[in-house]
């Protein structure tokens, strides 16, 4: 009876310990516990993305100014690290450094930012989206995106898209727990 009451009293320490140790949101969920906070923090992305904006994006593709437009620049090196510097001060601060839509302002909108690199991984997301997306922001969808057509030429938008593709391609794969 003694040692099954102090083998029950280790294992529900060992529970509490491990629940304690990965976080709440490992077992029940980013719903339940609100943003994961577990040990891989830092490398998960958080994000929920706007469902309205896909849906549009599927339906109708790009709205007709930003319909076929592409990248004017070739990949290279001083213009990815162009890019990350645009990227660092203007989008880190809710996507995250690398992308995951884990920045230290996420906590503080109505829905959290997109994880960009699960997007840019996406082989349903061309530049297109991308371009409209950056250019136009959230308003349309009642989102915090930004609108940044007025604050940055078309130029850094698409020196922006160029790091994103070279820096967080690929990333969501690795960065899933
Ligand atoms: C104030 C916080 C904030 C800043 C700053 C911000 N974003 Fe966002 N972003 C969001 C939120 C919230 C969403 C999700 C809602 C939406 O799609 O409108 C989002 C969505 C996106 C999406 C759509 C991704 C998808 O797959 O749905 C892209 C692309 C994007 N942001 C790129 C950028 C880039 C590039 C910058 C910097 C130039 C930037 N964002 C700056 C908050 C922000």
């Amino acid at each position: 009876m003694l040692r099954m009451a102090v083998a029950g009293a280790i294992g529900a320490l060992v529970v509490i310990a491990v629940t304690l140790t990965l976080g709440c949101g490992t077992f029940l969920g980013p719903a339940v516990c609100g943003p994961w906070r577990g040990p891989f923090a830092a490398s998960t992305p958080v994000t929920v993305k706007s469902a309205a904006r896909h849906a549009f994006y599927r339906n109708s593709g790009v709205p007709a100014p930003y319909r076929g437009q592409t990248n004017p620049f070739r990949p290279s090196i001083p213009l990815v690290l162009a890019g990350a510097d645009l990227y660092d001060l203007r989008c880190a601060i809710c996507h995250g450094p690398m992308g995951l839509g884990n920045g230290v302002a996420s906590d503080k909108l109505r829905q959290r930012p997109a994880d960009l690199a699960g997007s840019v991984s996406s082989p349903d997301i061309g530049n297109d989206f991308l371009f409209w997306t950056i250019s136009e922001g959230g308003t349309q969808f009642g989102t915090d995106m930004p609108r940044f057509k007025h604050d940055l030429t078309d130029a850094q938008i698409w020196t922006i898209i160029g790091y994103m593709r070279a820096a967080f391609e690929g990333r969501e794969a690795n960065a899933s727990p």
